[in-house]
Order: C-alpha cells, then structure tokens, then sequence
C-alpha cells in the first residue's frame, strides 16, 4: 500500500486548486494508491516565527495545525503540492507550511522526513503567474531531498472562477498523469 496525499493551497473551499487535486488523487486511486486530502482553508498554519526554538527543543512553539500536517506529510509516500497564483506566487497559506515544514525538518528533525518520498506540483491561474508557481514549490520538494517523476505535460492549470478549471482540458490531464506518476512510482519504489 502506497499513500498519496494532496495538499490545497487555496483559501477558497470548493474552488478550483481542490478539483484538480481531487482529479490528480482520483488517478493516484486507479493507480493503486490510498489518498488522502489536506485543505489549508480548514487548518490554520502561521508563519515561521524564526525563533529557534526548535533546534533546542525539537518543538514548534506556536500552537496551531502544523504538526497535524507535518505529520500527515510524514505519513505520506507521495506529496501533491497545490496553489493557484497569488500576484504571481504562491499564496501565503501554501508558503507558511513550506517555510514551517521546510525549517522545521531541517532543524528538529535533521532533514530526514521526506527523504525518498514521492512528490509533485500543480499550479493554477487565472492568467499569470503558473511557471513562477509550479516552480517554486518544485523547489521545496527538491530541497527536501523528495523525488519527482517526469510526465508528458506540467500540472498547471487555468481558470478564475471555481469551476472553471474543469474546462481546461490539457490541465485536467495533466494534473491526471500526475497522480498516476506519483502513485506508480511510489509503488515500485516500495516493491
Ligand atoms: C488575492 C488574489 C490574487 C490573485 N492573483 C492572480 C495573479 O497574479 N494572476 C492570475 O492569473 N490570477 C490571480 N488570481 C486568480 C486566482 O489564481 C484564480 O482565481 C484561481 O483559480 C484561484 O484558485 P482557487 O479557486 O483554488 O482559489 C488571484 C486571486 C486572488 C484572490
């Protein structure tokens, strides 16, 4: 058994980030996988605070959902990571968990949390703003020494209003190949 977990970086319940991740997760399922679903709408997640205190105590001080996720993360074989754009960058809910995950890792938990994990990125628009997205959480999976499968097309996706993203067809599929990729090559990794 393989697990994939998708995360949604939008603030917007029901919007377009979560329909294509549900697509991405559906595939993963037909692949094999088990999902599960983290909308950070529904999980309260503040900024790194750069305080330390972790490197001493091995504890975030702030009180919030972010072990909930981190730990679901940790669970995790495979990662979707989601956003749509935001003035050209991710939103600053998907950046608060890079930057708590991320520090968190690295300081508490000697960087070894994700290693070898399964992961992918898809980015959404309504306009601008896709590559700078999809980029810069790729960037986070890279550092935390995450693997990436290739596929045909980048998961990125447009669409304004919610719903709409299920008019791009192209996105639609490639947020498909996706979750088929990263549900797959968790399982041979797991063989
Ligand atoms: C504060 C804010 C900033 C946005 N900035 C951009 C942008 O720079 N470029 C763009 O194409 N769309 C931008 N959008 C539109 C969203 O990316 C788009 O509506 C997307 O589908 C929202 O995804 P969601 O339904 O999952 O929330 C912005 C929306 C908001 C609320």
């Amino acid at each position: 058994m393989v697990l994939v977990l998708g995360i949604v970086g939008s603030p917007r319940k029901g919007g377009n980030t979560e329909l294509i991740v549900e697509n991405a997760l559906k595939s993963a399922r037909e692949a094999g996988a088990e999902t599960d679903l983290i909308l950070l709408s529904e999980n309260k997640v503040e900024p790194c605070r750069a305080c330390d205190a972790c490197s001493k105590t091995g504890e975030c001080v702030i009180k919030d959902d972010f072990m909930h996720v981190f730990n679901r993360m940790a669970k995790a074989d495979g990662i979707i990571m989601a956003s749509p754009s935001y003035f050209e960058s991710m939103t600053p809910q998907m950046k608060a968990l890079i930057d708590r995950t991320g520090y968190y890792n690295s300081v508490a938990r000697g960087r070894t949390t994700f290693d070898g994990k399964v992961a992918g990125a898809i980015s959404i628009a309504r306009r601008t703003g896709l590559a700078n997205v999809w980029t810069q959480q790729l960037l986070f999976i890279l550092s935390q020494k995450m693997i990436v499968p290739g596929i045909t097309s980048y998961a990125n996706a447009v669409g304004s209003a919610p719903g709409d993203v299920l008019k791009d067809e192209e996105g639609m599929r490639a947020s498909s190949d996706l979750g088929k990729a990263i549900a797959e090559l968790a399982l041979r990794l797991k063989e």
